[in-house]
C-alpha cells in the first residue's frame, strides 16, 4: 500500500473476478482483519462463515433478486453474522468488520464487493437472511448482515473521482441547511 489515502481512493467494488483462487495466507489475512475490527464494548458479537466451494457460492449468488449474482464468480465469500442477543449495536459491529475485510483485500491487491443481506429478499420474496441461514445451518440467535465476495480483479475500475466529493454534506460547527432549503421555508 502506498498510503491509506491512496487505498481508500482506489478501492472500488469489484463484481467480476478471474478464476484464480486465493492462497491460505490471503484468506487468513482477510479474516484477521475482521477479527481485529473494533466493536462496541469489545463484545465482538460477530461470527464469520468462510465459503470457497463453487456450488455453495452459486447458491449464495441467488440469495437476492438483484445485487448478489457476482458471488458466483468470486473465489471466496465471507458471510458476516452477528449474535443479536450479544449486542444492541450488532449492525454497526458487523458493518465495521465487513469493511475492514474489504480494505485488507484491497491492500492485498484483491477485489471485493459487499452483498447486503439484512432487510433484503430473494426473487420469491423470502427473507434473504433466512435463505442464507438455511443454506449454512446458521442458528436462530445469529443474523446475517452481509456477504463479502473476494477474488482477483477481472475489471478495471477508476479510482474515486474527487470532483464527486459531496463537501456540502460537511457542516462546520453546526448543521447548516442547504441554500433554498432553510428551516421555515416552504419545500
Ligand atoms: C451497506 C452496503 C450494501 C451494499 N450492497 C450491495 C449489494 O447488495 N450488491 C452489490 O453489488 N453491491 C453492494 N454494495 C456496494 C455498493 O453498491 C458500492 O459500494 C457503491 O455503489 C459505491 O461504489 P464503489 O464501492 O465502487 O466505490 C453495498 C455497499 C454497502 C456499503
Amino acid at each position: 500500500m502506498e498510503s491509506f489515502a491512496t487505498l481508500i481512493k482506489t478501492r472500488r467494488s469489484t463484481r467480476k473476478f478471474t478464476d484464480r483462487l486465493l492462497n491460505p495466507e490471503q484468506v487468513e489475512m482477510i479474516l484477521r482483519a475482521a477479527l481485529m475490527a473494533p466493536a462496541s464494548k469489545r463484545s465482538n458479537p460477530w461470527q464469520f462463515v468462510v465459503v470457497e466451494d463453487k456450488e455453495m457460492l452459486a447458491k449464495l449468488a441467488t440469495c437476492k433478486k438483484a445485487g448478489s449474482a457476482f458471488l458466483e464468480g468470486c473465489a471466496l465469500a465471507v458471510v458476516v453474522l452477528a449474535n443479536v442477543m450479544e449486542s444492541d449495536v450488532w449492525v454497526e459491529d458487523a458493518s465495521v468488520a465487513s469493511i475492514y475485510m474489504q480494505l485488507q483485500a484491497e491492500d492485498l491487491g484483491l477485489g471485493s464487493c459487499w452483498c447486503q443481506i439484512r432487510n433484503r429478499f430473494t426473487a420469491d420474496d423470502t427473507d434473504a437472511n433466512q435463505y442464507v441461514r438455511d443454506l449454512l445451518n446458521i442458528p436462530y440467535q445469529l443474523d446475517v448482515l452481509s456477504i463479502i465476495g473476494f477474488g482477483y480483479k477481472d475489471q478495471e475500475r477508476k479510482p474515486f473521482d474527487e470532483a464527486h466529493l459531496q463537501w456540502e454534506k460537511v457542516h462546520l460547527g453546526a448543521y447548516s441547511a442547504p441554500e433554498g432549503n432553510k428551516a421555515g421555508e416552504e419545500a
